[in-house]
């Protein structure tokens, strides 16, 4: 199966899965990793593997419609099967989402319903949390709020600060974004009116 990365920066997460997907035995390979800014570090990582690395600079395009339709071109070019939001920073519009429903997954860093949005690891520290975690979920029309495919949790300790936390949680990201795309790629996951369905596990 066919996957893009869409991304903003440094792209740790979109190189957990190019890692991921190189073990021939893994279900999709990366086949295009597509930025919104020329300058995201994570182009020139995904170049070094030999992989498709596209900027479509937000800044060249008047209005979010007109980017979002030449992020689509591009990514259509590759017919993906999954499309990865992994640190994307730019929201999607309705006909974005329409257009992959169902294919389209995103990572955010809680436990989603918790703490949607950003600066979440201050606001997980200032609500007095034991735990934290990330979601990697399905995405639909409105942010950070789509139907749940896979979460990781991890113990907060007395001395965690934002940076500590940040740092430890990106290790279980880095975990758990190839597992949840697997489950999606395998159709172990996927979306279905609007909710996630899982197939059994066998006993
Ligand atoms: C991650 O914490 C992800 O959960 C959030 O943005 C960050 C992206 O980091 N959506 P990276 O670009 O994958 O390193």
């Amino acid at each position: 199966k066919r996957v893009a990365v869409l991304i903003s920066g440094r792209g740790s997460n979109m190189n957990a899965i190019i890692a991921a997907a190189m073990d021939p035995a893994y279900p999709g390979q990366v086949v295009a990793v597509i930025a919104n800014r020329p300058e995201a570090p994570g182009l020139e990582v995904a170049a070094r593997h030999g992989i498709a690395a596209i900027a479509v600079d937000q800044r060249r395009f008047s209005d979010r419609p007109s980017h979002e339709a030449a992020v689509a071109a591009e990514l259509d070019r590759f017919s993906p099967d999954v499309v990865c939001l992994a640190g994307y920073m730019r929201l999607l519009t309705e006909p974005f989402v329409q257009r992959y429903r169902g294919r389209l997954i995103n990572i955010h860093p809680s436990l989603l319903p918790l703490f949607p949005g950003l600066d979440t690891h201050k606001r997980v520290l200032a609500a007095g949390m034991r735990v934290h975690g990330c979601t990697v979920h399905f995405v639909t029309e409105r942010m950070d709020e789509g139907p749940i495919i896979a979460q990781a949790a991890i113990a907060i300790r007395g001395e965690d600060t934002e940076e500590t936390l940040a740092a430890r949680l990106l290790h279980a990201e880095h975990r758990l974004y190839p597992h949840a795309l697997k489950l999606v790629l395998d159709g172990d996951a996927r979306l279905s009116g609007g909710h996630a369905i899982f197939r059994p596990i066998p006993p």
